[in-house]
């Protein structure tokens, strides 16, 4: 895949999941919804979801051998994970592109969620446009390919 769509834990609850903040489309339309915004934009892309730190930090791993650019939601890995971090790094500084996304707008939200332990290596990061957060991720990155 051109892209890989990445999803940290609780992530396939959406829907379920406090519908006031992450809205209540589900996950399997969160993927729907990559799949057809990645093929507009000429791209192949793979959405994953795992609630679990080495499956996760496996994925990155994959994406960094492929060469494929990753959008990440880190989900509760973004505001203490280093060894997300570490992994992702690898990721920009192949050479390739990282954009961070959330749903929400952490800065919003609790004090524990104003940092970002991933931020700092990204390309950049896009927060608080529901599912439209992952639109403008995988259309940066269209860009970015240009
Ligand atoms: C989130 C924001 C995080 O703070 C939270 O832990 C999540 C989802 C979002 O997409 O808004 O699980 O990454």
């Amino acid at each position: 895949a051109d892209v890989l769509v990445l999803n940290g834990p609780n992530l396939g609850r959406l829907g379920v999941r406090e519908p006031d903040v992450y809205g209540s489309l589900s996950f399997a339309d969160l993927v729907e919804r990559c799949e057809s915004w990645a093929s507009e934009a000429g791209l192949s892309a793979q959405v994953r979801q795992t609630d679990n730190e080495a499956e996760m930090i496996a994925w990155i791993h994959e994406a960094v051998d492929a060469g494929s650019d990753v959008v990440l939601n880190p989900a509760a890995f973004t505001h203490f994970s280093y060894a997300i971090r570490d992994a992702a790094a690898m990721i920009t500084k192949g050479g390739h592109h990282l954009v961070e996304v959330h749903i929400s707008n952490p800065y919003a939200r609790e004090e524990f969620r104003h940092n970002s332990v991933v931020g700092g290596i990204a390309t950049g990061t896009i927060a608080g446009f529901g599912f439209d957060s992952y639109r403008l991720a995988i259309s940066a990155i269209a860009a970015l390919r240009k």
